[in-house]
C-alpha cells in the first residue's frame, strides 16, 4: 500500500484462514488480508492519516515499531481499539528512510495476538535509493522477509500451546515462515539483490548466514541506512530487529539463507533441556536464481549517505535498566502477568516508571540476567555506546531502537516527541512472551 502520495492509509484487523502445510485450514487473523498485514510505504517527511479499524472480537492496539512519533499516537496498550472501533491517529513522520513495522500491543495479548497474524511492515522512503545504488523494486531486487517460526498441530492447524519452558523463555516454532508462507522460494535477478529483514517471531533468535559462505552487505540498521556497508559472514536477527542487507546473486548461483539453532537456548539449555542451541543450522529460506529476469542493480555501492550515529554524551541523564526473571520453581506459581520484570518490578499500567524531557540526552546502561533479551524503547532510534565494555558489533553500529543485550550495553538516545503520562512510551523485552510477563515498564516524556 503506497501512502507517499495520497498521505492516508487504512488498515482493518480481521480474521480469516490459511492452509499453511496443505493439511488444513489454521484459524488466522490479518490486517485486511487473512494474515499479516500489507507492507505500507510512507514517506520519511510526511503527515500521514492512519485509520485502523477492529473487525475482531477483542480489543487490539497497533504500534507503529520504530515510528518516532508523539506518544498520543504511538499505540501503544494503552490505546486499545475496541471490536467494532475505529482508531485515526495522525503519524508525523520525521526521520530518516528505514523498515519499520507495526503490531499489536494490548498489554498481556500481544504474544497471542501477534502469533495470530497482527503485524507488517512499514518502508519509510525518501525516493532517493535509486540514487544511491540501491534495489528498489518491490517484490523483485527488493524484498520484504518476516521471519517467525510457528507450530501446527497433527491437522496441519497452527498452535499456541504454551509449554513450562515456552512460559519462561518465550515460544518457540519448529516451522519457518516466511511472510506467512512455508516451503517458499525466493526468485531473484541475477544481480544485486536487497532484503529487509524483519524478526517478527515471538522469541527466536536468529545467527543468519549463506550457504556457500558468501558475505551479506549490511546497508541499514532499525532506524535507517548505514554511511557504508559492512560485509558480514553472520547476522544476529532477534525479535523485534530489523536488518537490511545486499546479496550479491551475479555469478548465478542459488543460494539458501541459513539460521543457527536459537542461541538465547545455550545459557539454560541443560536445565530446559532439549531446546540447546547445538544441531545443524537450518534452511530460512532458498534463492533461486532467474538468469532471463532483468538485472537494475549490479553492484554494491560503496557509500550509502547514511548518517553514522552521533550524540554528546557529556550531560547525559544516566539511567540502569536490569532485565529479570523469577527464576526457580517458584516462577510458576506467580501470576503470569508478574514473572518478569524490570528492575526488580513487574509493568503496572497505572504506574510510570519515570520521565525525562524532550531534547534530554539519555544514557541507559541495560543488564540481563539469566538469558539474552532484546530490549526495545519507543519514541526513540538510539546509538550503540558499547556491549560488555567493547565497542558495539558491526551490526549494532547503525541507528537502533531494539538490541540484542547479551549481558550488558550502554544506549544513547534523545528523545524529540512528548508523551504525556496518559499516553506514555514502552520500553520492553521483545521476547512478546516476557512483555505480557512483565518485562516492560512506561515512561513520559514532557
Ligand atoms: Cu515492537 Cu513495544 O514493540
Ligand atoms: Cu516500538
Ligand atoms: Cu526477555
Amino acid at each position: 500500500v503506497d501512502a507517499t502520495n495520497s498521505g492516508r492509509f487504512a488498515l482493518t484487523a480481521q480474521a480469516g484462514q490459511m492452509d499453511f502445510l496443505g493439511r488444513g485450514a489454521s484459524k488466522t487473523w490479518g490486517f485486511d488480508q487473512p494474515f499479516l498485514g500489507p507492507t505500507l510505504r510512507l514517506h520519511h517527511q510526511s503527515e500521514t492519516a492512519a485509520e485502523v479499524s477492529n473487525a475482531l472480537d477483542e480489543a487490539i492496539s497497533v504500534h507503529w515499531h520504530g515510528l518516532v512519533v508523539p506518544g498520543d499516537v504511538d499505540g501503544g496498550p494503552h490505546q486499545l481499539v475496541q471490536p467494532g472501533q475505529t482508531w485515526s491517529p495522525v503519524l508525523p513522520v520525521d526521520q530518516p528512510p528505514a523498515t519499520v513495522w507495526y503490531h499489536s500491543h494490548t498489554h498481556g495479548m500481544t504474544a497471542r495476538q501477534v502469533q495470530m497474524g497482527l503485524a507488517g511492515v512499514l518502508h519509510l522512503t525518501d525516493g532517493q535509493d535509486d540514487a544511491r545504488g540501491l534495489p528498489t523494486d518491490y517484490g523483485v531486487d527488493d524484498l520484504t522477509l518476516v521471519l517467525q517460526d510457528r507450530r501446527f498441530d497433527q491437522e496441519g492447524r497452527m498452535s499456541y500451546d504454551l509449554s513450562m519452558p515456552d512460559q519462561m523463555m518465550g515460544f518457540l516454532g519448529d516451522t519457518m515462515l516466511v511472510n506467512g508462507q512455508v516451503g517458499a522460494t525466493a526468485v531473484v535477478p541475477k544481480g544485486v539483490v536487497r532484503l529487509r529483514l524483519l524478526n517478527g517471531s515471538n522469541a527466536r533468535i536468529y545467527t543468519l548466514t549463506l550457504s556457500d559462505s558468501r558475505p551479506m552487505h549490511l546497508v541499514g540498521t532499525d532506524a535507517g541506512l548505514l554511511d557504508r556497508p559492512i560485509a558480514l559472514d553472520e547476522l544476529t536477527l532477534a525479535p523485534g530487529e530489523r536488518y537490511e542487507v545486499l546479496v550479491d546473486f551475479g555469478a548465478g548461483q542459488d543460494v539458501s539463507l541459513l539460521s543457527g539453532q536459537n542461541i538465547n537456548e545455550g545459557m539454560m539449555g541443560g536445565m530446559m533441556g532439549g531446546r540447546g542451541p547445538s544441531g545443524p543450522p537450518f534452511e530460512v529460506l532458498p534463492f533461486a536464481v532467474d538468469s532471463a529476469a532483468p538485472v537494475r542493480m549490479t553492484r554494491v555501492p560503496d557509500s550509502l549517505g547514511g548518517s553514522r550515529p552521533k550524540m554528546d554524551a557529556s550531560n547525559a541523564a544516566e539511567r540502569h535498566i536490569t532485565l529479570d526473571m523469577a527464576m526457580g520453581p517458584g516462577m510458576m506459581m506467580r501470576r503470569a502477568e508478574n514473572r518478569f520484570s524490570i528492575n526488580g518490578e513487574a509493568f503496572d499500567m497505572t504506574k510510570i516508571n519515570f520521565s525525562t524531557q524532550v531534547g534530554q540526552v539519555e544514557k541507559w546502561t541495560v543488564s540481563a540476567n539469566m538469558m539474552m533479551h532484546p530490549f526495545h524503547v519507543h519514541g526513540v532510534m538510539f546509538q550503540v555506546l558499547s556491549e560488555n565494555g567493547q565497542a558495539p558489533a558491526p551490526q549494532n553500529t547503525g541507528w537502533k531502537d531494539t538490541i540484542l543485550i547479551n549481558g550488558q550495553a550502554e544506549i544513547l538516545m534523545r528523545f524529540t516527541r512528548p508523551a504525556a503520562e496518559a499516553l506514555p512510551y514502552m520500553f520492553h523485552c521483545h521476547i512478546l512472551e516476557h512483555e505480557d510477563g512483565g518485562m516492560m515498564g512506561q515512561f513520559s516524556v514532557v
